[in-house]
This record gives structure tokens, C-alpha cells and sequence, in this order.
């Protein structure tokens, strides 16, 4: 059966993708940030598995405000990216898998989770930008991937407890595959960020932190805050937590944390970076 063996938090703002491709990993804004890396991808490589399941959001790339599902699961064979707007280079692309998507959405589905399904799919820096930072050669690794939208973009946006219980279901589904896959799933954005209106640039260190802690060890607790609670305290974009919730209700009950890192900022946004192993 396929087991899933970690989860990874991580950033995925758009001016880390430009800093790799410049290679600006020495300058002294960028060094703190990366240097969170090398721990997570020492890990990656000793534990080598085989598919990445992405919990991101769509920034407006491949849904758009006229189109947009609050739950879209990828199941095509691979996955090109694109920019909508940053200046991202058009990288290659990321193999997928899609007999595990589909599995994973039929599981979905039987558990009233009424998804999109996609065997086309763009991914836009939500997904590309961990990917590169987790794999910098991906093509060259065996890694395939089944990118998981949730939309943050237009209100109203799925509360943190359905998408903490959507996570446990797709924890569910790749415990029910029957190949022997080893898994590992990422929730990627956040921190505290707004990135527009009068509160742009708002950053709260000491919500990030507890939501870093709970992540942890009671992510039950963060499932008791609503949507508009997250934006109090996070700022608009910081709703990007539930993505991290989803990555979090993958996981086992009981998680061991193999590394972290918090930097501030990194372009708008508190920077947080988790690696947790499946514990039992
Ligand atoms: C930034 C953060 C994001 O989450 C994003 O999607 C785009 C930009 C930023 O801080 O620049
Ligand atoms: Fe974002």
C-alpha cells in the first residue's frame, strides 16, 4: 500500500523563483532564507519519495475570479507552468501520476468532497516555486506529483475545519492505493501577508509562530478558527493557512518535527518552513 512519510510547510512567493533563477542563494537578503533548506532536502534525498501531493492555491493562472472551484485536483500526465505576471521563466514540466489522482479524487468524491478534476492543469508559483526549492533537479529525480488547488483567491473560501477534514481524506486515499508509494505532501504559501489595501506589508510573528507550534502538535486548535479569524490576525493572504491544514489532516495523528525555520521577511511575507515525520 502507499504510505505517506512526511509533510513539508514551506513559502512559495514568486520572488524566490525569480532569486533561484539568478541564483541569488549567497546575497545577504537572500542566505537566511535558503539556508533553511539543505536540512529538508538531506531528508528528501535519504528518505527518496515518490510522489509529492501539493496543496497550493491558484493565483489566477489556471482558474480565474469568473472560474473559481474551491477544491480542483490535477490528473493529467504532467504539469507546465506559467507566469500571470511575476516575470517566471517557463520551466520544464512536473510528471504526474494519474492513476493515484484519480484514486484520490474517486476517494474524494465518496467522501462528499465534490471536486474539480483536471487533466489539463497549469501551475502557477503556489506550486512551482517549493517544488524547485525541494527538488532543484527535478527532472533528473524520480518524483511524480499531484498538484491539490484550494481556493484562497474568492471569498467565500472553504473555513480551515473542512480543510483540515479534506486533508485526512486525502491521507485516506493514498493509504487505500494499491502500489507501494512512498508519499510525502506539502502545504505551500503562507505565512502572515497582505499584500494589498491599507493593512499591505501586515505581518503577525507571534500568530505564525503558535499557528508553527499547533501545526505541530494540535492542529485541531487552528480548526476552530473561521476564515474572516485568519485574516484578523494574518492579513488577507495569510488565509493561506488552510493550505497548511490540509497538509497537516495528510499527515498521522502524531507527527515528529525533523526541522524548522521562520525568516521575515521575504518579499511581503513571514517565511515558514516545516518538515514533520509520519509518526505510527
Ligand atoms: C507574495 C506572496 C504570495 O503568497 C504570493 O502568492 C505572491 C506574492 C509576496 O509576498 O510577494
Ligand atoms: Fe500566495
Amino acid at each position: 500500500m502507499a504510505r505517506v512519510i512526511g509533510g513539508i510547510t514551506t513559502s512559495h512567493i514568486p520572488a524566490i523563483g525569480n532569486a533561484i533563477a539568478n541564483k541569488k542563494f549567497e546575497e545577504p537578503y537572500w542566505k537566511p532564507f535558503f539556508e533553511g533548506y539543505p536540512p529538508v532536502r538531506k531528508w528528501l534525498a535519504e528518505q527518496r519519495p515518490d510522489v509529492a501531493i501539493v496543496f497550493y492555491n491558484d493565483h489566477g493562472l489556471n482558474f480565474f475570479l469568473d472560474k473559481q472551484p474551491t477544491f480542483a485536483v490535477g490528473a493529467a500526465p504532467e504539469y507546465q507552468n506559467s507566469d500571470e505576471g511575476w516575470g517566471l521563466s517557463t520551466i520544464p514540466p512536473f510528471p504526474g501520476i494519474p492513476e493515484l489522482s484519480w484514486h484520490i479524487i474517486e476517494t474524494l468524491v465518496e467522501k462528499e468532497f465534490d471536486v474539480v478534476t483536471c487533466q489539463e492543469m497549469l501551475v502557477d508559483h503556489g506550486f512551482c516555486v517549493p517544488m524547485q526549492l525541494l527538488w532543484p533537479d527535478y527532472r533528473k529525480s524520480p518524483i511524480r506529483t499531484v498538484p491539490i488547488c484550494i481556493n484562497t483567491v474568492q471569498h467565500p473560501l472553504p473555513s480551515p475545519s473542512r480543510c483540515f477534514r479534506f486533508g485526512q481524506a486525502v491521507g485516506d486515499a493514498v493509504r487505500s492505493f494499491d502500489e507501494d508509494l512512498k508519499v510525502v505532501v506539502l502545504g505551500t504559501g503562507g505565512l502572515s501577508h497582505q499584500l494589498d489595501g491599507e493593512r499591505a506589508g501586515f505581518i503577525n510573528k507571534e500568530f505564525d509562530q503558535m499557528c508553527m507550534q499547533k501545526i505541530v502538535e494540535d492542529p485541531e486548535y487552528l480548526t476552530k478558527y473561521s476564515i474572516l479569524d485568519i485574516v484578523r490576525e494574518a492579513g488577507a493572504q495569510g488565509a493561506e493557512l488552510i493550505l497548511w491544514l490540509a497538509m497537516r489532516g495528510a499527515l498521522s495523528k502524531t507527527v515528529k518535527e525533523i526541522h524548522r525555520n521562520y525568516h521575515i521577511p521575504i518579499s511581503n511575507t513571514a517565511s515558514g518552513l516545516l518538515l514533520l515525520e509520519s509518526a505510527g
